[in-house]
């Protein structure tokens, strides 16, 4: 099994904060990860230095075999799909929604740019078939709801067909059935044996999908557990992340946590 990621004593410094403390986390193709932590824990920071769009401030961090900082980001970026608030605010408003996800390979094909034109079309149409988004494929992007949104910027991430998908918090905003739809299509994707090794970001529980294989869980920048999911993802380790005493359930692979009361 070939390593995606590989942390050791990952740090990111700004200022006098530490975003990221002595952070060691492997990957592996193949596996379908979950990182869970509150508001501020440093899901997105670690998300940026996966997506090669940050360095550490020291330590070192392996993305699909190259380290950060010894080679060029922009050979890395296409094996990379990332899909994050900040990625969808630079999406013009006015861009139709088959360019949203065909404009994502405009940095791998370059000079073949008119040759592979088709294909790129066919591949986009063939995403958003995948996320039910094909009938929408001529709107703009303004015109859609948060949860269309969200499905067109994953498949917008899957359009370089990358080695590693990165999703920071594609549930934000999402209504329940919305919710439940997403959480439906990546419990596919994760079933997928040809898709690629994924990173989820959430602070819920409910929107871990079932055949999720691994969970990180960070507090203040730091890892307070992390390995295969149902050893990971206990009251006890919950609890300490979002410092709240938790009560935890899973069924059939759905997770749920609420606050002990009394507790
Ligand atoms: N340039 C910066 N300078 C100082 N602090 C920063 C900077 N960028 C981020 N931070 C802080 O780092 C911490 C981690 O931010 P990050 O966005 O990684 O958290 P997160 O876990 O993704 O949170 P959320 O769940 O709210 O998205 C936050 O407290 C944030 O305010
Ligand atoms: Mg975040």
């Amino acid at each position: 099994m070939s390593e995606v990621l590989g942390f050791a004593g990952v740090n990111v410094v700004r200022g006098r904060k530490r975003l990221l403390k002595d952070i060691d986390w492997q990957v592996n193709d193949g596996e379908r990860w979950v990182v869970l932590g509150p508001n501020g824990a440093g899901k997105t920071t670690l998300m940026q230095i996966a997506a090669t769009r940050m360095h550490p401030t020291s330590g070192l961090a392996g993305v699909l075999g190259e380290v950060l900082g010894a080679i060029d980001v922009f050979e890395l970026r296409p094996r990379i799909g990332l899909s994050s608030a900040a990625l969808a605010n630079h999406i013009p408003g006015h861009e139709t929604v088959l360019n949203v996800v065909v404009t994502a390979s405009y940095g791998t094909t370059g000079r073949w740019r008119e040759e592979y034109e088709q294909l790129d079309e066919r591949r986009a149409f063939a995403l958003l078939h995948d996320w039910g988004m094909s009938t929408m494929m001529n709107r703009t992007f303004a015109s859609l709801s948060e949860g269309e949104r969200k499905r067109v910027q994953i498949a917008r991430a899957l359009m370089t067909d990358p080695e590693l998908l990165l999703l920071d918090e594609p549930g934000a905003g999402l209504d329940l059935a919305g919710r439940e739809d997403l959480v439906r299509r990546l419990t596919e994707l994760a079933a997928d044996e040809d898709a690629p090794a994924i990173v989820l970001v959430t602070h819920h529980l409910e929107e871990v999908p079932p055949g999720f294989t691994h969970a990180l869980l960070l507090r203040e920048g730091g890892v307070v557990a992390a390995g295969p999911i149902a050893e990971t993802l206990t009251e006890e380790n919950l609890s300490a992340a979002f410092d709240v005493p938790l009560k935890v359930s899973s069924d059939a692979g759905r997770y749920t946590a609420v606050a002990r009361v009394g507790a």
